[in-house]
């Protein structure tokens, strides 16, 4: 089925999340070594950033690193560091001139020098766009962020910048990393994986829910409409009747 054509472009959701999952199975399903899923995971993120350009999707969070990754073996996560450096090195111009605005979420300085100086480049760069916000989840716990905005919030209320009454549901979202990110409508996960994982606890209130069993290296254009597509035959209540 072709989800491209029948995705209705006037009811584009505004920001999507996507838990890019599946690159070691992927690996494993072709007795390739994980770094190679990892590889094509990195090739699917230029693809999908492109759709969702291209479909008009406002703000794209992509959870690339989790605060939970640092378990795993240390060649493993060098591998991701240096598909990272690649893939800014290699897209930071498309991105400039497409108008996208990076945004970190998550403490990216507990990386490696050569990642942070690439990373710390390409938020100076691009912090004058505003066709797309591409908001990349790097060291990102979810738990986390919301212990960060809250000592971020007591630090205002010492400073007397805020008072108490100053404190609700929504200033609360101009603390966490998505500030400038419209509400988050659908989530999306691939490779069957039923779970969150500690991605956007605060943000996904309110969104809808896209669970897939292909694997990121496999999720293209067609399963990110197809996405799309049954998010947009959800009924969208939040509460009310
Ligand atoms: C996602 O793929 C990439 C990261 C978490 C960085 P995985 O590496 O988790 O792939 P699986 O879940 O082992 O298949
Ligand atoms: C979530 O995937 C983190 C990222 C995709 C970056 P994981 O593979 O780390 O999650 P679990 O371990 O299956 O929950
Ligand atoms: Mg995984």
């Amino acid at each position: 089925m072709n989800y491209k054509e029948l995705v209705d472009k006037e009811n584009i959701p505004k920001h999507i999340g996507i838990i890019m999952d599946g690159n070691g199975r992927w690996a494993k399903k072709r007795g390739l070594p994980r770094s190679m899923g990892h590889k094509a995971g990195s090739d699917k993120v230029v693809e999908i950033v492109e759709s969702c350009y291209n479909l008009g999707i406002k703000a794209l969070t992509l959870y690339a690193f989790s605060t939970e990754n640092w378990k795993r073996p240390s060649d493993e996560i060098s591998k991701l560091m240096e598909l990272l450096i690649f893939y800014v090195k290699t897209q930071l111009a498309k991105i400039k001139k497409n108008n996208i605005k990076i945004n970190v979420l998550g403490d990216y300085t507990k990386f490696p020098d050569k990642v942070v100086s690439e990373i710390t480049k390409a938020l100076n760069e691009t912090s004058e766009n505003d066709k797309m916000i591409l908001n990349i989840a790097l060291n990102y716990g979810g738990q986390q962020e919301i212990v960060r905005a809250t000592k971020n919030i007591i630090s205002d209320l010492n400073n007397n910048i805020i008072t108490l009454d100053d404190i609700n549901t929504d200033s609360f979202k101009k603390y966490l990393y998505t500030f400038e990110s419209p509400d988050l409508d659908l989530l999306i996960r691939p490779s069957g994986e039923l779970r969150v994982s500690n991605f956007l606890l605060y943000q996904l209130a309110y969104s809808e829910f896209y669970f897939s069993d292909v694997l990121w290296p496999d999720f293209d254009e067609n399963e990110l409409c197809k996405a799309i597509y049954d998010f947009q035959s959800r009924d969208r209540r939040f509460g009310g009747l």
